[in-house]
């Protein structure tokens, strides 16, 4: 691998400050050729039971520093992510598929919660209540709620685990990570910039391997105070029920079925700017990518046939190479998922307006494709297809419109494209989800409170919602103040 830094190719364990070895492998492959582009310990629930013992035996002393301290640190770790920004782009893009600019993106993404959470580390506020009596007095104060574990996902290997252990950091919280398996690198390469930057031993400690024990153990070990989650709502149901013995606090941002309106009166140009952006970013593997596009029948073929020009000029390849626009997805099994939405949709009376195969590319490539003609009870409605598929059905009316996008059991993000400011407020009020893009299709950043609602889960991340988070509330009843 071309790295300027080759410091950042890390092949273990990190518990209480060391690199930890153990004699069993796991390999990582790159998706784009299936090449093994990495072996690497398996870790299970010893190490991860080290790894909290770890992060409990400095909680108190990490809790007890100025934040100010904790703040300069997350500075420098900021600095040393930007300044590594390509070689961290380019580890992501080998081991997650993406192209290199959506990883550059992705990296400047994650650096920006550094970056908040930096600030915000000195703006933990408490409160004093007038009290009910003349000699005492009530305070409130913030408190970091102890050892955090955090599981994330491959679809964003640095964003999706930084928002949240720079907001535990912050907060003043020890740690315990568990990046996804097949992109475990870009969050070696991270924890070796974090340990650079000065974050103390057992402060942050990174396990991966045999991810059901570990899960396991992180679910049950009554050390960790609570468990934030990035994945399915399936794996997100099952930590929170294994978690609850130990009484657990959780944040679970979970999967998505997002809805993507196109009324009457949308600015069609603009619509379809969106519609690629939110349906397109990631080759369509993110949480809070279009499923499902509704639109007013009287200008659905001028916006599918606007969409289709732009999905057709989309470059697919290696994100290694120039000016490609969509990488393979992650795997053959999430290949496997959205050829079988195609075909289902297309046996239940879709129509195919281009792509629906296998990229003549091969392996994990899947052409962008545009589908019309969906209906509510094919598999592209009910499932987040997670994939390069637009799928698109008309409406004529808006109660129908909003029939259509509330049904679903999921709440993360959902969109909509009109120029009437009444439209606008009715449907972000009426709209059951956490997040609305109003004529926008790119909504995340670190200043929003990224999280959804029903069975996407519970808890935000990002501002300064992110960071109470990770803080639990302490009332102080001072008495005996007789005058
Ligand atoms: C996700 O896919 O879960 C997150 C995407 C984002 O942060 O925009």
């Amino acid at each position: 691998m071309k790295l300027n830094n080759k410091n950042l190719l890390k092949d273990k364990l990190y518990i209480n400050g060391k690199w930890i070895d153990s004699e069993k492998k796991f390999q990582v492959e790159n998706p784009a050729t299936n090449e093994i582009i990495a072996s690497l310990p398996m870790g299970g629930k010893s190490e991860t039971s080290k790894a909290i013992e770890a992060a409990s035996s400095v909680f108190l002393e990490w809790k007890q520093k100025p934040a100010k301290f904790r703040s300069k640190i997350l500075k420098k770790w900021f600095s040393l992510i930007e300044t590594n920004t390509e070689d961290l782009a380019r580890i992501m893009t080998l081991e997650q598929g993406k192209s290199l600019t959506e990883a550059m993106g992705e990296i400047r993404y994650a650096n920006s919660y550094i970056e908040w959470f930096s600030e915000e580390a000195v703006r933990s506020y408490g409160d004093t209540i007038p009290s009910h009596r003349a000699d005492t007095r009530i305070l409130v104060q913030k408190e970091p709620i102890g050892v955090i574990a955090t599981i994330t996902p491959w679809n964003f290997p640095a964003a999706m685990m930084i928002r949240k252990v720079s907001a535990a950091f912050a907060a003043g919280c020890t740690v315990v990570s568990k990046p996804s398996e097949l992109t475990p690198l870009t969050a070696l390469a991270l924890v070796q910039l974090g340990e650079e930057a000065g974050i103390p031993p057992g402060v942050w400690n990174l396990v991966f391997g045999d991810f059901e024990s570990i899960g396991e153990e992180l679910c049950t070990n009554p050390i960790v105070r609570k468990i934030s989650f990035t994945g399915s709502t399936r794996t997100g149901i099952l930590l929170s029920q294994k978690s609850a013995s130990s009484v657990k606090k959780m944040s679970l941002e979970l999967g998505g079925n997002a809805p993507f309106l196109v009324f009457e009166d949308a600015n069609i140009e603009k619509a379809v700017e969106g519609a690629l952006s939110a349906k397109f970013r990631n080759s369509g593997q993110t949480c809070v990518c279009v499923n499902r596009f509704y639109v007013h029948a009287n200008v659905l073929d001028e916006f599918s046939n606007k969409l289709k020009i732009k999905i057709e000029s989309l470059k697919v390849g290696n994100g290694l190479e120039e000016e490609i626009d969509q990488g393979p997805l992650i795997n053959p099994q999430a290949v496997e998922k959205v050829n079988s939405h195609i075909q289902d949709a297309i046996q239940k009376g879709a129509s195919l307006k281009t792509g629906g195969n296998r990229h003549r590319l091969g392996g994990n490539f899947f052409e962008p494709t545009l589908l019309t003609g969906i209906h509510s009870e094919m598999k592209i409605c009910k499932e987040e297809t997670f994939g390069p598929v637009a799928a698109i059905q008309s409406f004529q009316t808006d109660s129908e419109a909003l029939q259509l996008a509330n049904d679903t059991e999921y709440g993360l993000a959902a969109y909509l494209f009109t120029e009437s400011v009444s439209r606008i407020w009715k449907f972000s009020e009426l709209l059951e989800y956490g997040m609305i893009g109003i004529n926008e299709g790119i909504i995340s950043s670190e200043q929003i409170p990224f999280g959804g609602i029903k069975f996407s889960g519970y808890g935000r991340e990002g501002s300064k919602y992110g960071m109470e988070e990770f803080l639990q509330t302490k009332y102080l009843c001072w008495g005996g103040l007789n005058h």
